[in-house]
């Protein structure tokens, strides 16, 4: 009862900071349907507690790729970040951001991931064949691959996986604004961060006296080899690669499939054009982000698209609205599977960012899902569940289902 009435009252705080209710389960169904009626007010608008939100694809591509919108924590006393020493590139301005970035792009880069091809289709047709009748689709595939590949590329043996699911949900979860988050979820997080430090310490260690050919092996390398890379750097680097490999995969393979599965016609099409699944992919991403938001914070006192926005004042851009702005996509909310094929013009989803911090592994998700997809899709596929009983997970950053029920024959 006592949780219950905490939880309402939450609900309610976090209604007046976002100027919508993210726990709504209306709104969870159908986000962008809220998102329309939030645009109706203004492209940017301000909430009671100053917080600027905007639903722009104009507004959201200009503010990522200014750089006097950033992270440094200035901000008026609504984010309370991590300790410096936990933050990952993905919180930082430059220096420090371009400094690691740096280091980690370069296994990023789209051809050494062509390279994880073979061992991706290979993953995915195993996941498959185990998976007949009656599957939750996420629990059988859409989890497993994009952990188990990146596990293999950081040199996570693969006895220790099990332990990161629980540290995983915690650090999702985490990922939303701590302004939105319970204490105990805060705390949940922090100790999760701490332990997967500690873990990635003892296996940084093993592999300092022991390298092997994986991307942990290289990083103790650079780590060793002078000031360029810090330990605790070192491990909140691998702590982020983690996370986002188990936490964002997973929803555009969970996403996609079940917007195919919603769009007979869209999937009939899917089918008979294998030579068209990339461009299928940018507009599944396009359509059911995983990723529905992120956050900066003015740096100095700014104008966007016109309106002056103070030192210090955070703004929350809705890229998953943007991502159906009809000032700038056709028909924004068809799932249209050609809107990427060559010769058309769509503008580019903003579903990975954009500017200096645009998704690092894009080419190693676009792989996967591309070939999850692919391959699923080569069999029978039924949904198994009503959409009533669809549930996703509560998280405000990330969008995804708990469960996907399906019939593969
Ligand atoms: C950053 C989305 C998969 C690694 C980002 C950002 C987005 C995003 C929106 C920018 C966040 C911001 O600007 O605040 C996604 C989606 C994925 C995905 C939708 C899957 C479909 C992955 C994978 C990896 C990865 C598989 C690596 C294993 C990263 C890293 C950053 C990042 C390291 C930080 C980049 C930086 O700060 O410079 N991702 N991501 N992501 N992503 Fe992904």
């Amino acid at each position: 009862m006592e949780d219950t009435r905490e939880q309402a009252a939450q609900d309610v705080e976090a209604a007046a900071i976002l100027g919508f209710d993210p726990s709504d389960p209306a709104f969870r169904a159908d986000p962008y349907a809220h998102y329309r009626g939030l645009a109706a007010g203004g492209s940017l608008q301000r909430t009671a507690v100053g917080l600027w939100v905007s639903t722009s694809y104009e507004l959201c591509e200009a503010a990522l790729r200014d750089p006097r919108f950033g992270h440094r924590p200035e901000n008026g006393g609504l984010w309370r970040d991590a300790p410096q020493r936990n933050r990952s590139f993905l919180t930082m301005d430059p220096p420090d951001h371009t400094r690691l970035r740096r280091l980690v792009s370069k296994a990023f880069t789209p051809r050494l991931v062509e390279r994880l091809r073979p061992r991706v289709e290979e993953l995915v047709d195993e996941l498959l064949d185990a998976a007949s009748g009656e599957v939750d689709l996420i629990a059988a595939l859409a989890y497993p691959l994009p952990v188990i590949v990146i596990s293999e590329m950081l040199g996570v043996p693969p006895r220790d996986r099990d332990l990161f699911k629980g540290w995983s949900d915690a650090l999702a979860r985490g990922l939303d604004p701590d302004f939105l988050l319970p204490e105990a979820e805060i705390a949940l997080r922090d100790e999760a961060r701490a332990e997967f430090a500690a873990y990635f310490r003892e296996l940084a260690a093993e592999r300092r006296a022991d390298p092997r050919d994986d991307l942990l092996s290289a990083l103790v390398g650079v780590s060793d080899g002078g000031d360029v890379l810090s330990e605790e750097e070192l491990l909140a680097t691998c702590v982020l690669l983690l996370v986002a490999g188990h936490e964002t995969t997973v929803n555009l393979v969970g996403n996609g499939a079940l917007a195919l599965l919603r769009h007979p016609e869209q999937l009939a099409l899917f089918r008979e054009r294998p030579g068209n699944v990339a461009a299928a992919v940018e507009e599944l991403l396009r359509y059911d982000p995983p990723v529905q938001l992120t956050l900066r914070a003015a740096l100095e006192d700014v104008e966007l698209g016109g309106t002056p926005i103070e030192r210090g004042r955070l703004v929350l851009l809705l890229t998953g609205a943007a991502n159906r702005d009809p000032s700038v996509f056709t028909d924004p909310d068809r799932l249209d599977l050609l809107r990427y094929s060559e010769g058309r013009d769509a503008p580019r989803h903003l579903s990975f960012g954009h500017g200096i911090h645009f998704c690092l592994g894009a080419p190693l998700a676009r792989l996967e899902g591309q070939i999850a997809l692919k391959k699923l899709f080569e069999r029978d596929v039924a949904l198994a569940a009503g959409d009533g009983d669809l549930a996703y997970r509560d998280n405000l950053v990330l969008r995804g289902l708990r469960d996907l029920p399906v019939r593969i024959g």
